[in-house]
């Protein structure tokens, strides 16, 4: 199991109490962003997860009241795991070359960077962007897995309840870090159960675009 042994600093808490500022804006379309999504990566399982991260994020952004950046919230699930099938040794390390290099900002590759804090990178998620990326990028992971055991083979029948029986379960999806997915609602100061829920309803939304997208 990986290990978080880097616990959330009180200025990362405080993503509810961050004071007004402009909304943040993404410097490159979602059209090149997907462009530079497949440039480097192939995987059909690393493209649909990019995109369930995108979609997830952008629920949250207009769910925790931050619509007017839901582009931006978006384009940087899409592109959090860009370094990873090419260079997973240097996951993290890798992706700010590679979005520099397509006029990503640096604002946008902080948060991308910030999603490996405590395993592969050293910049802390601070903003409630950030720390939403960090707990649902291990935790889509684990609501998919358990998707996956259900005769619907969806989201759309999947209950807390069930996915806190596969939390509890370590040997169930032993590659999504319990962990981290506990540091991830910790940093939001949200319960676990508040994290699931938002998670599942979040994956929920975007099930049927994914899906579709992964068609063409
Ligand atoms: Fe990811």
């Amino acid at each position: 199991m990986k290990s978080l042994d880097k616990k959330p600093s009180d200025s990362a808490k405080s993503g509810k109490k961050e004071t007004a500022r402009e909304a943040k804006k993404s410097s490159i379309s979602r059209e090149q962003a997907l462009e530079l999504l497949k440039k480097y990566n192939k995987e059909p399982f690393h493209i649909q997860h990019a995109l369930t991260v995108e979609g997830v994020m952008r629920w949250f952004a207009k769910e925790l009241g931050y619509g007017q950046e839901e582009e931006f919230w978006g384009i940087t699930g899409l592109l959090h795991d860009i370094d990873f099938e090419l260079y997973p040794e240097e996951h993290c390390k890798k992706a700010p070359e590679l979005l520099r290099e397509a006029g990503v900002g640096e604002d946008m590759i902080y948060a991308v960077c910030s999603h490996g804090y405590g395993i592969c990178s050293e910049e802390e998620p601070k903003l409630e962007m950030e720390n939403v990326l960090f707990a649902s990028d291990e935790l889509t992971g684990l609501i998919w897995s358990c998707a996956l055991m259900r005769p619907s083979k969806s989201t759309m029948d999947l209950e807390v309840k069930s996915l806190k029986k596969k939390f509890k379960d370590k040997r169930f999806a032993a590659g999504c870090s319990r962990e981290i997915i506990s540091q991830g609602a910790e940093r939001l100061g949200w319960e676990l159960d508040e994290l699931f829920d938002k998670t599942i309803r979040a994956m929920r939304s975007c099930e049927a675009a994914v899906a579709e997208a992964m068609e063409k």
